[in-house]
């Protein structure tokens, strides 16, 4: 199995930023952990705080590459990027849609996401761990 995780903008501070809501966790060291943990999943990552990177990285790996699936945080551009959304429409790799956040209980502009309705799935509120459960949704 082959995994790509993308996070969007901002997420390269995780462990830094705003540790209240998102930890202190490092996202690199997090995702080590995660990596060690499915030692039998071949993962790659991607971060990006730009828009269009996050495009073209779906179009580059949305057409049959042999991907098994994508967990992507997209940040703020979850809620507010039609494009991301087109992107993931257009592809045929599934996607899962994840946040370290519950988005829901956070600011009312949060509680809508462009991307829900063409990913797979959702996965929000469980801090770091939305990723394994993303891992895990494709497990299953
Ligand atoms: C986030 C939630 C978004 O609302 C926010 O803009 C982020 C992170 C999360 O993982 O909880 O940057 O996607």
């Amino acid at each position: 199995m082959n995994l790509l995780i993308i996070n969007g903008p901002n997420l390269n501070l995780v462990g830094r930023r705003e540790p209240g809501i998102y930890g202190d966790k490092s996202i690199d060291s997090y995702l080590e952990s995660l990596y060690h943990r499915y030692s039998e999943i071949s993962f790659e990552y991607f971060q990006s705080n730009h828009e269009g990177s996050i495009i073209d990285k779906l179009h580059e790996v949305g057409f049959n590459t042999g991907l098994t699936g994508i967990i992507l945080n997209a940040g703020a551009y979850t809620h507010t990027s039609l494009a991301i959304a087109d992107a993931i429409a257009a592809i045929n790799v599934p996607v899962v849609e994840v946040h370290i956040s519950n988005v829901h209980a956070r600011e009312e502009i949060r509680h809508h996401s462009m991307i829900s309705p063409v990913c797979r799935g959702v996965i929000a509120g469980f801090g770091l761990d939305s990723y394994r459960l993303a891992v895990e949704s494709f497990i299953k």
